[in-house]
C-alpha cells in the first residue's frame, strides 16, 4: 500500500505510525503513537486491527513502553514484564498479539548480557524483524493461496484480511492481489461485516484501490449469491485457529461457512503460522471477545434500535475445522486439517 498500515518512525526514542482504521474510507488519516496506553486504547478501539497487524503494533508497544526507561538491567527486566502484561490486555482472541509480546520476551530473555541502552536497541531491531518476515509471509500466502482459485472465478471474503491487517499484500485478500498478477479474472464479493463494517470500509476500499472487480453485499446476502452461482471459493482471515483446525475469525465467518457447505463451495482459511496456536486445543479453548452492545444498536454515528434494548455482541465466531476446506500457510497447504496434519505442517514437515 502506498501508506504502510503500521511503521516505527525515528530511532530510540521514536513513535509508531498508523493508519487509523476507524476513518476509513472517509478520510486517510496516520495517528503518532508514543505511549503504551494509547496504544492499548488504540488496539480497543480498532485503529489498528487485524490479527497480523495488532501482534506487529503489540511488538512495536514493547518497545515504546521500555524505550524512555532508564535504569540497570534488572530493573529494565520488570519494566518489560509490565509493559508486556499491560499490552496483553488489550484484545483477548487474535493469538498474534501473545505471539508477538512473548517474542519479545524471548528476545530479552536471549540477550541477558546486553546493558540497558542495548537491549532496547536489540527489541527495536525485533520489531522490524517481524514487520519484514510478516511482508514476506504475506506475499508467500498470495501466490500459494491463488493456485486454489481458477482463472474467471468469483470469490467471497467477509470481515478485512488485507494489507490493513497485516503490515502489507493481506493473507486472504494476498490471494486476490496474486490472482491478479497471474493474470487471472476474478470477481469479488465483499461481505459488509456487520457491525463494525470492515468488509463494506476496508476490504472495498482495498480492493477497488488494487483495481479488483469487487462487489459489496450486505452480510445476509452470502447464501443467495451462492445459490446463484457466482460463489467458486470463500477465502477468509483467521484470528486464531486451535491444534485441532478450529478457527476463530470476524463474528460471521462460521454462517458463511456453513452456507459455503450447504452449496458445495469451498472454503478457505488463510494466515500465518504464527496465528495458529497448539495450545489452545480446539476451538472451545479459543477466548471470544465481547464488544460493547452500542456497536449493535447503531450504525456508525446513526442510533438503530431502541437505546435500552438488550444487544449481544461478540466480535469472533469459531468455524469448525469440518467446514474448512483447507488452511493456507507460508509453509504449505493444510487440506481437510487435522490436528496431525496441522502439527506436521507447524513442523516444518507437511507437504
Ligand atoms: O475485529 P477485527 O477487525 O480485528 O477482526 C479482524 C478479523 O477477523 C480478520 O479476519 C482476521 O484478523 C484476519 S486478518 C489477516
Amino acid at each position: 500500500m502506498a501508506v504502510p498500515t503500521l511503521e516505527w518512525k525515528g530511532g530510540l526514542p521514536g513513535e509508531l505510525a498508523m493508519i487509523d482504521q476507524t476513518l476509513l474510507p472517509g478520510s486517510l488519516v496516520v495517528i503518532k503513537v508514543k505511549d503504551i496506553d494509547s496504544l492499548r486504547n488504540d488496539i480497543r478501539r480498532l485503529a489498528v486491527r487485524g490479527a497480523p497487524a495488532i501482534g506487529l503494533a503489540a511488538c512495536f508497544g514493547v518497545v515504546l513502553g521500555v524505550q524512555e526507561f532508564i535504569g540497570d538491567r534488572q530493573a529494565f527486566d520488570r519494566r518489560l514484564s509490565e509493559v508486556i502484561d499491560f499490552l496483553a490486555q488489550a484484545r483477548p482472541t487474535a493469538v498474534n498479539l501473545f505471539g508477538g509480546l512473548e517474542r519479545m520476551r524471548r528476545t530479552a530473555d536471549e540477550n541477558p548480557d546486553l546493558d540497558t541502552p542495548a537491549i532496547k536497541q536489540r527489541l527495536l531491531d525485533e520489531a522490524q524483524a517481524a514487520l519484514r518476515e510478516d511482508q514476506e509471509i504475506c506475499l508467500e500466502l498470495g501466490e500459494l493461496g491463488q493456485t486454489l482459485l481458477p482463472d474467471n472465478s468469483g470469490a467471497l471474503t467477509h470481515c478485512n484480511a488485507g494489507a490493513l491487517a497485516t503490515s502489507d499484500h493481506g493473507t486472504a485478500l494476498s490471494v486476490f492481489f496474486a490472482a491478479a498478477r497471474a493474470g487471472k479474472t476474478i470477481t469479488v464479493y465483499a461481505d459488509e461485516t456487520r457491525p463494525l463494517l470492515q468488509g463494506a470500509r476496508l476490504t472495498a476500499w482495498e480492493l477497488k484501490q488494487a483495481g479488483i472487480d469487487v462487489t459489496l453485499i450486505c452480510d445476509n446476502a452470502a447464501g443467495h449469491v451462492m445459490k446463484e452461482g457466482r460463489i467458486d471459493a470463500v477465502f477468509v482471515g483467521a484470528d486464531r485457529i486451535a491444534a485441532n483446525g478450529d478457527t476463530a475469525n470476524k463474528i460471521g465467518t462460521y454462517s458463511v461457512s456453513v452456507l459455503a457447505k450447504a452449496h458445495c463451495v469451498p472454503f478457505y482459511v488463510v494466515a500465518p503460522v504464527s496465528t495458529i496456536d497448539m495450545d489452545t486445543p480446539d476451538g472451545a479453548s479459543i477466548p471470544i471477545e465481547e464488544r460493547s452492545g452500542d456497536e449493535v444498536r447503531r450504525f456508525g454515528d446513526t442510533s438503530v434500535a431502541p437505546s435500552d434494548v438488550k444487544a449481544y455482541n461478540p466480535a469472533f465466531d469459531v468455524t469448525p475445522a469440518e467446514n474448512i476446506t483447507a488452511i493456507v500457510t507460508e509453509k504449505g497447504i493444510i487440506r481437510e486439517p487435522t490436528t496431525e496434519r496441522i502439527a506436521a505442517v507447524v513442523a516444518g514437515q507437511g507437504d
